[in-house]
């Protein structure tokens, strides 16, 4: 691969339509994101025959706008990347489709991405976390509003689930907590925002896994203490959304440790998802990085929610380990990360 090759980025799995164009040493020369809120917010979520439509309509303009602000045309790029899986499949159809359509056109190789390998790999992109990127292995902590699992990254598609979710997942407990407190949609940030003026030991929550083996993690049992404490009405709201938050808070760190803990030799806790820019989640990862001796790394805000930075540059990790895939590559709204291919790694 050459050391300044460039690639287009696409993401559509899930409500963001997101373009970037990445060069091989990192530099990301336009990166664009239209997030769907209006478009999904009356409806208090995510749904996917909008979602599908609203790609369609946003993604042409996205890239010509990231392609005409990295001022290149198609014919200098070296490949194209679209998120392929796992998502809702209206979606996935849409980017995968549209990058075909380019790779076709000129002549380019077309990479179809997973999602959860962009996710994992982000904080490898050249100069993003200032301690330079960690070595393989290190642990992924994926807390997104789709996604609550903890993976050990060994290598190029090389993934192991130490942990997942039993239910829900962390930013859908978050969000379904905000709804309980009467706050907007999607509710993360508005119930952080309320927590702050509230007291996070006021009410009892339940803590859900805590101490048990392994990394699992549950939320529908914390969701319905919610739901109790709010019919009752003796909480105040803010107390509600502050105990509520460390709950969670310390349910991640105990797992978190856990898996920590079946993995040893790791070189950092990466967190990535959302649910990562939450005060006090980071705080509690943070200290138990800390008692480990590791550093706990997260990308910038932007990067650790869904966007095509991390695509496109999952793509220079492949296209660097000389890989690329067929245009019959159909995409696949269940992709587990597990089943990748492992993959030699080309440069570091
Ligand atoms: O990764 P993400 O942008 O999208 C996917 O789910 O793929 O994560 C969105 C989730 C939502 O559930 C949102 O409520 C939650 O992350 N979130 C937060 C905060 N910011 C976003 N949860 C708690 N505190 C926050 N500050
Ligand atoms: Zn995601």
């Amino acid at each position: 691969m050459k050391p300044n090759a460039m690639i287009l980025g696409i993401e559509t799995s899930c409500d963001e339509t997101a373009a970037a164009v990445l060069r091989a040493d990192g530099a990301i020369l336009a990166e664009a994101v239209f997030s769907q809120l209006k478009e999904h917010a009356a409806f208090g979520g995510v749904v996917p025959e909008i979602a599908a439509r609203a790609h369609v309509q946003h993604l042409p303009g996205l890239v010509a706008g990231v392609m005409a602000k990295a001022g290149i045309g198609y014919a200098a790029l070296d490949a194209v990347a679209a998120t392929a899986g796992p998502g809702l499949i209206g979606g996935l159809i849409v980017g995968a489709s549209f990058a075909k359509g380019v790779a076709l056109a000129h002549g380019l190789p077309f990479i179809a991405i997973n999602h959860l390998e962009a996710h994992a790999l982000t904080v490898r992109l050249p100069g993003l976390v200032p301690s330079g990127a960690p070595a393989f292995p290190y642990l992924l902590l994926l807390l997104s509003g789709g996604h609550c699992q903890c993976v050990l990254v060994e290598g190029l598609g090389r993934y192991r689930r130490l942990g997942s979710t039993l239910d829900d997942a962390v930013g859908e407990a978050f969000d379904k907590a905000a709804k309980l407190l009467g706050l907007p949609w999607p509710g993360g940030p508005h119930l952080e925002r309320l927590a702050g003026s509230g007291d996070p030991a006021a009410v009892h929550l339940p803590q859900p896994l805590l101490g048990r083996a392994g990394c699992d993690f549950s939320f529908s049992g914390l969701k319905t203490a919610v739901a109790r404490a709010v019919a009752q009405g003796q909480a105040r709201r803010e107390d509600i959304a502050a105990s509520f938050q460390a709950a969670v808070a310390a349910v991640l760190a105990d797992r978190a440790a856990h898996a920590l803990a079946m993995a040893p030799g790791v070189t950092a806790l990466v967190v990535a998802g959302g649910v990562a820019a939450n005060g006090a989640v980071r705080l509690a990862l943070e200290g138990v990085a800390t008692a480990r001796g590791l550093p706990m790394l997260a990308p910038p805000l932007r990067l650790c929610t869904d966007n095509a930075v991390m695509v496109a540059w999952a793509g220079l990790e492949r296209l660097r380990s000389g890989v690329s895939d067929s245009l019959a590559f159909n995409p696949r709204p269940r992709w587990p990360l597990t089943e990748l291919v492992p993959l030699a790694e080309a440069g570091a």
